[in-house]
């Protein structure tokens, strides 16, 4: 896989032909897809779950599937997505009852776990579980719809958890991603990946856009010139 990953949201498709816009970014060279579920509940808006998610396995996707789960409770639709073929699954702290427990239960279905850190949230969650982590997603706007401006303040936190990834010194072929999701743009994303994310979610940005190929290209442009 390489350094730095894209993955565009489907949040922002047209749901009414998922199938074809999921095939449409990757050919346009998306690395992956993010799938925001959202539950009316834990957040003020209501997506999609795991049987949208099989479907998309059963429709041939093949690339990975980055789950972020805007839910509460956090479990039992954990064990849905495994079955359903995600392969990343995040979820935020506040919304676990035992957030050690949950991480686990991730990676004993198979599937790579990550901790959604929303933009207030302070870094403690990540004290005593970072190295059971592949994925920190930093979330620069607040869950719940696409299309909000970026939160400038949430580069701090990115430089800050880069910090922590680094010390780890973890073996670069089990390193932990740093996703960023909410408002990146092209005209943003060479900031945020030179404060140390390596994994762009993208909504708006693509599918809000006439052409994905050209801008997810030049998305990567800017992310190589933050280098
Ligand atoms: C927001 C979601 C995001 C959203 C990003 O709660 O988690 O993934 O779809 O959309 P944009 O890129 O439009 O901000
Ligand atoms: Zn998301």
């Amino acid at each position: 896989m390489s350094d730095f990953l894209i993955a565009p949201s489907i949040l922002s498709a047209d749901f009414a032909r998922l199938g074809d816009e999921v095939r449409a970014v990757l050919r346009a060279d998306a690395d992956m897809i993010h799938f925001d579920v959202m539950d009316n509940h834990y957040v003020p808006n209501l997506t999609v779950g795991p049987l949208v998610c099989e479907a998309l396995r059963n429709h041939g996707i093949g690339a990975p599937i980055d789950v972020h789960l805007m839910v509460r409770p956090v479990d039992s639709l954990v064990r849905d997505f495994a079955a359903a073929g995600a392969s990343y699954i995040s979820f935020h702290p506040e919304a676990s009852e035992h957030v050690d427990r949950t991480i686990e239960l991730i990676r004993e279905l198979g599937c790579r776990p990550g901790l959604a850190l929303n933009p207030a949230s302070p870094l403690e969650s990540l004290d005593y579980t970072l190295d059971k982590l592949d994925l920190v997603l930093v979330m620069s706007v607040n869950p719940g719809f696409g299309g909000q401006a970026f939160i400038p303040q949430s580069l701090v936190k990115i430089r800050e958890i880069r910090r922590r990834i680094d010390l780890l010194e973890i073996p670069r072929d089990r390193a932990i991603r740093l996703e960023v999701d909410g408002g990146i743009k092209i005209d943003n994303i060479r900031a945020v990946a030179a404060a140390g994310a390596d994994m762009f979610v993208a909504g708006s940005a693509i599918f809000g856009s006439g052409d994905y190929a050209a801008t997810i290209a030049s998305m990567r442009k800017e992310i190589a010139a933050a280098a």
